[in-house]
């Protein structure tokens, strides 16, 4: 009977994780309205694609994908840092291929870009500055050059960083440290959507309204045509045939729009 109750408080304290990788690919998108809505996509004669480097004509959109890079007046795939000249030095730190773990920095004459060089943390405040690994970086903070694993928001040792990284991280300043931003913290039902975890490593909780407080959300019932999409991180779709709220792995669009 014990081992029964224990099955069941798991099945119960099962959490909806999101995560990137599981987000809606373009093809999913049946019509023209529901695909450009889509950043990341574009309509092509009847169907819907992937964006190419190229079709990003904004220059913080064209950065912000992974592996494109903004070359003066237009995107395209990255190549390699020195093949880049920017007008402000600073956006050097802005292309790359992320998922290369390719990044750039300036040059310190001139506005060619470089491979960006990590370093090893110095024991003085001059040089104790950059990043020493992909996740490192050297951080001065009370007399001391301390490495700081970005990643994680416990590991974040004041406001200042608590601010700078954990915002992506979903991370808040509460109570004198750097912690994660559980459902529970939200207390209005419009901003209870999603729990923000470690973004880089573990994806995103679903949270729901309960009528009184926001709680983890066990699926993905409380979703409608409306929110389904958006407010689950982009991993389920509405099925309007069907009338429910899937998960785009399961999920066939229509062949054919029927007008
Ligand atoms: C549209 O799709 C076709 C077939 O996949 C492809 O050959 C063509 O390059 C695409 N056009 C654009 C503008 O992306
Ligand atoms: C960026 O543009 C400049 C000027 O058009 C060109 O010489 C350079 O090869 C371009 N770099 C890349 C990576 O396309």
């Amino acid at each position: 009977m014990k081992i029964f109750v224990l099955l069941c408080l798991l099945f119960l304290g099962h959490s909806i994780p999101v995560t990137f990788k599981d987000q809606c690919k373009c093809s999913k998108f049946p019509s023209e309205t529901t695909c450009l809505e889509q950043i990341n996509c574009i309509w092509n004669t009847s169907i819907c694609q992937d964006r190419s480097c190229s079709q990003y004509y904004n220059k913080d959109k064209c950065n912000a994908v992974s592996h494109c890079s903004w070359n003066i007046s237009n995107c395209r795939e990255f190549t390699k840092c020195t093949d880049y000249f920017m007008n402000d030095p600073f956006d050097c730190y802005k292309i790359g291929n992320q998922d290369l773990n390719q990044f750039c920095m300036p040059t310190e004459n001139g506005n060619y870009c470089k491979d960006y060089e990590l370093a090893p943390c110095g024991n003085f405040e001059d040089d104790c500055s950059g990043f020493q690994s992909q996740w490192n970086l050297c951080y001065w903070y009370k007399n001391t050059c301390n490495v700081v694993d970005i990643r994680y928001c416990d590991t974040q040792l004041n406001e200042e960083l608590c601010f700078i990284f954990g915002e992506g991280l979903g991370c808040q300043w509460k109570d004198n440290k750097c912690q994660m931003i559980t459902c529970s913290d939200y207390t209005t039902e419009s901003t209870c959507i999603l729990q923000r975890q470690n973004f880089i490593e573990d994806g995103p909780l679903l949270c729901m309204w309960d009528g009184t407080k926001c709680i983890e959300a066990k699926d993905v019932s409380h979703l409608d045509y409306s929110n389904c999409l958006v407010n689950s991180f982009y991993n389920y779709i509405w099925d309007s045939t069907k009338g429910v709220c899937v998960s785009c792995k399961d999920y066939t669009p229509p062949t054919s729009q029927t007008p």
